[in-house]
């Protein structure tokens, strides 16, 4: 495969790096020219994923994000930035009438109130250098619902909202924010939800991809374009992947 979009001499922050699309993307990343702190929960898979990257300067961080000490404690060991993606993420799948408020926090904790801390201290510490670029991960579920899905739906509308009213302020910098917002990608996330849908349900998802399910290459692609210069005059966008 050719890789048309340079990343060369850049410094990315990836989340949720453990796993899936967050790993292809800091693997496409390397593969670009740019360097890369990745993180993740899991340390062993997070090595995994160090082991398999391009080229010299990259670095690792077991961190739980949704705990603010290790959120606090990853930010106090980076560099100044020329990217971030935001990939960590969990998916829910539970019914309105039996959601309780652990079900909420669980869900917007990482995949809302992680991003949005993270981006604030970075802003604070003034560790985005200017025309960075920010990508957070949303996904099709926010335009298209699921059942049992509304707690995820809700969190990625979430960010989309708050991703565009960040491009906005960021704008004065030439710093950059947008989202991807993915159908169904094989990794372990979409294996974990077959293992709680019905088959039939699942059958229905899929036939609605008019370009058959994603593979985790075809958001890095996305994301390598964001994150490089020729993306330079895209701000407060949601580009939605995989034929929707
Ligand atoms: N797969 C899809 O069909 C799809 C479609 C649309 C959007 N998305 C979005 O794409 C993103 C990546 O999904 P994926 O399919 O690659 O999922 P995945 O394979 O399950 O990977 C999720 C990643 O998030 C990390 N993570 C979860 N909770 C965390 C926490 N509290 N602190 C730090 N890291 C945490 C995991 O780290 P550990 O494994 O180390 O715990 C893992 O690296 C998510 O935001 C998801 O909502 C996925």
């Amino acid at each position: 495969m050719q890789y048309h979009f340079e990343l060369k001499n850049k410094t990315i922050l990836v989340t949720g790096a453990s796993s899936g699309i967050g790993k292809e993307i800091a693997l496409n990343i390397s593969q670009s020219g740019g360097h890369v702190i990745i993180t993740g929960r899991d340390k062993a898979r997070l090595r995994k994923t160090f082991n398999i990257l391009f080229g010299e300067d990259h670095s690792f961080h077991v961190a739980d994000l949704s705990v603010d000490s290790e959120l606090i404690a990853l930010i106090d060991q980076l560099p100044l930035l020329d990217g971030i993606v935001h990939a960590a993420g969990i998916t829910s799948h539970i019914p309105a009438k039996f959601i309780n408020s652990k079900n909420i926090n669980e869900t917007f904790d990482i995949n809302f109130n992680a991003p949005v801390l993270l981006m604030k201290q970075l802003l604070l510490k003034k560790l985005l250098n200017n025309s960075a670029s920010i990508v957070f991960l949303s996904s099709i579920a926010s335009k298209y619902p699921y059942f049992g899905g509304a707690l995820y739906s809700a969190s990625k509308l979430a960010i989309e909202g708050y991703s565009r009213t960040l491009a906005l302020e960021l704008a004065p910098k030439k710093i950059r924010a947008n989202c991807l917002s993915p159908a169904m990608v094989q990794t372990p996330m979409l294996e974990r939800t077959e293992e709680t849908i019905s088959k039939e349900s699942l059958e229905r998802l899929k036939v609605m991809h008019p370009l058959g399910l994603g593979l985790p290459e075809d958001v890095a692609n996305a994301a390598v374009f964001l994150l490089s210069d020729a993306a330079r005059w895209i701000t407060g966008q949601n580009i939605i992947l995989g034929g929707f």
